[in-house]
C-alpha cells in the first residue's frame, strides 16, 4: 500500500516534471500550465479547475494558451448562429431562421428575413413577422373605439 503510493507519487511528480498534464482535455507542459485543447473550454484538472469540456454541439474553439476559458469561446461554426443563453446548443441569430449547419464554411442553415420583418433568436421555422405588427393592431382599436364613440354620441 505504502510502496503503491510512493509509486504513484513519483509517477506525479515525474508527470509533472516531464510536462504531461492528465487532464485529457488539455495540454501543455504541467500543473498551471495545462490549457484547454482546441474545442474545449473550461479550466484543466492540472490547474485545479473542475476540467476542460467539450464545446456545444456545432461550435469549436482554438486550443487556449490561458488557464480557464469561458464556455462562450466556443464559437458556432455557422456563421449566422450563436451560442444559447446557457451555451448548450448554436441558434440562428435573431431575424434568422431554420438550423445552424453544424460544418464550419458551408452554407448557412439559417435563412434571413424579409426586409423589415423580424424574428426572435432560435427561431426553427419561417415565423418572421413585421416588428410594427402590434402597432398596427393598437391604431385599428383605437380607430374602431373612436368609430363607436362616434355613433355613440
Ligand atoms: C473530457 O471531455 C469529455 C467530453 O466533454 C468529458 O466527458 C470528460 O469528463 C472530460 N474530462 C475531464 C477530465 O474533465
Ligand atoms: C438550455 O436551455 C434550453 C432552452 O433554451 C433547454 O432546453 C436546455 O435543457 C438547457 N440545457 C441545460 C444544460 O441547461
Ligand atoms: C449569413 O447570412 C447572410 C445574409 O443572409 C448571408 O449573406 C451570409 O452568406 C450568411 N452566412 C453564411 C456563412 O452563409
Ligand atoms: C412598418 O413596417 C414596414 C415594413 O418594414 C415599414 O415599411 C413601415 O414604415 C413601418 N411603419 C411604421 C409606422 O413604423
Amino acid at each position: 500500500m505504502r510502496l503503491l503510493s510512493i509509486a504513484l507519487i513519483t509517477l506525479t511528480i515525474s508527470a509533472m516534471a516531464y510536462g504531461q498534464c492528465t487532464d485529457t482535455n488539455s495540454s501543455g507542459s504541467g500543473t498551471t500550465s495545462c490549457f484547454c485543447n482546441a474545442n474545449y473550454y473550461g479550466t484543466s484538472t492540472d490547474a485545479g479547475g473542475s476540467g476542460c469540456q467539450a464545446c456545444a454541439p456545432g461550435s469549436s474553439s482554438q486550443a487556449s494558451n490561458a488557464v480557464g476559458t469561458l464556455a462562450s469561446s466556443c464559437v458556432c461554426n455557422d456563421a449566422n448562429a450563436s451560442l444559447t443563453s446557457n451555451n448548450s446548443a448554436c441558434q440562428c441569430n435573431a431575424n434568422y431562421y431554420g438550423t445552424p449547419n453544424s460544418v464550419s464554411g458551408g452554407v448557412s442553415g439559417c435563412t434571413q428575413c424579409g426586409s423589415g420583418l423580424t424574428a426572435p433568436a432560435g427561431s426553427t421555422s419561417n415565423v418572421c413577422a413585421s416588428s410594427n405588427a402590434t402597432t398596427s393592431s393598437k391604431l385599428l382599436q383605437i380607430m374602431v373605439l373612436l368609430f363607436l364613440l362616434t355613433i355613440l354620441i
